[in-house]
């Protein structure tokens, strides 16, 4: 379905276009900003159950954060690596049992070919409105957008769906096996003896095979492996916002626009989660928020065109993955609304990574008159 939206929006560009336009805008996807040191990016080994609540952030703070034009060169900001938390020294304390499909006496490999031959990548490709985007792996997701842990008792994929179905900004799974020790290791029990685990973490933002790459730990001298990790993921549910209209489809890629009369309607690229503002979640009222505190902005700061001041009309709300993970939320600003033939930018090769866009959602400013540009000089 999606090839043939494509397909009809090609033909419907080859027909109308004149000459191509050129496209002043050029998000370099490797050079936008993102910072998540206060944010979660998966379970601890040992977890066993654990809901992570979305970081919702301030209006204040999106506001706050629009200090210049973004289509100037993008500050570099703080970036810290998270540190990886490390549990506390292992006490021998007795994990729970998990009463689903043991493999039990088996050294890490073994153990994984057991349980893959028992549960071979086979997996339905869609599941609803989920599509699979991986199958078969030895690791499970390690990214932002971390909603939480559950143990199921079986290998029960649409158990972890449900699980998704049910959370609030869940736009992903990832279902897997964990060879998992039976005591927390310690001084006394360095090698403790197998319990298999059958885990569900859910995600608020989608992901690709390149995020399952938390392949394991060894704890003393028990080694945590994992083995038939599946993901899925489903599209974003679009709704119009508070003053803008959606246009409810997941694009193909991200707008890149050409010149409207030889004026650029770009506006610039605000991405989330940044040193100031932290969302963990895909939220295109975020977007809807700066595109706003732009206009305010700009109408504060027009002094080169004293007369005029560029308003946000539009914007793109998506997902920027590197080789695989969601870097977070990016919003892409407008002066003018862009039909979805400009969504043509599918993702870049850089030099540090492959990048792909992803859950790409266009809005547009419903309140009337909104035009491009703004005169702000008395009549
Ligand atoms: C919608 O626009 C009106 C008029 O500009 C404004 O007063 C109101 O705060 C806006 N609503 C939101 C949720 O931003």
């Amino acid at each position: 379905m999606k090839t043939s939206i494509i397909l009809a929006a090609l033909a419907a560009t080859a027909l109308s276009a004149p000459a191509p336009a050129p496209r002043p805008q050029d998000v370099d996807f490797s050079s936008l900003e993102f910072s998540s040191d206060d944010l979660s990016t998966g379970p601890e080994f040992g977890a066993t159950k654990e809901s992570i609540p979305v970081t919702k952030p301030a209006t204040s703070d999106i506001i706050e954060d629009i200090k210049e034009d973004p289509a100037t060169p993008i500050k570099k900001l703080r970036r810290d690596i998270k540190a990886i938390l490390k549990r506390v020294p292992g006490d021998c304390a007795p994990q729970p049992i998990n009463n689903g499909p043991q493999f039990i006496n088996l050294e890490p490999t073994p153990w994984q070919e057991a349980v893959e031959a028992a549960y071979p990548p086979t997996n339905p490709s869609t599941l609803g409105p989920y599509k699979k985007v991986f199958d078969g792996l030895r690791g499970s997701v390690n990214q932002i957008g971390y909603r939480g842990l559950t143990t199921i008792h079986a290998y029960d994929i649409n158990a972890c769906k449900t699980l998704c179905d049910k959370k609030a900004q869940c736009l992903g799974f990832n279902f897997y096996v964990e060879r998992d020790p039976s005591l927390d290791p310690g001084d006394l029990c360095p090698n403790p003896s197998i319990i298999t685990n059958y885990k569900c973490t859910l995600w608020s933002f989608p992901f690709l095979a390149g995020a399952a790459d938390n392949i394991g730990q060894t704890r003393r001298q028990f080694k945590v492996v994992i083995a038939a990790s599946v993901g899925y993921v489903k599209p974003y549910d679009a709704s119009n916002l508070a003053n803008f209209t959606s246009y409810g489809q997941n694009l193909y890629g991200s707008i890149n626009a050409p010149l409207l009369d030889g004026e650029n309607s770009y506006l610039g690229v605000k991405s989330y989660p940044n040193a100031d503002v932290n969302v963990d979640y895909f939220e295109p009222a975020v977007c809807a928020a700066a595109c706003d505190a732009q206009t305010a902005y700009n109408s504060r700061h027009h002094a080169s065109t004293p007369c005029q001041y560029k308003a946000c009309n539009f914007f793109d709300a998506y997902v920027v993955l590197k080789d695989g993970k969601a870097q977070g939320l990016t919003c892409t600003l407008y002066t003018w609304t862009w039909d979805d033939s400009y969504a043509v930018n599918g993702g870049q090769t850089r030099s540090d990574g492959v990048f792909k866009v992803a859950n790409s959602y266009t809005y547009t400013n419903s309140r009337l008159p909104a035009p491009p540009y703004i005169n702000t000089c008395p009549v």
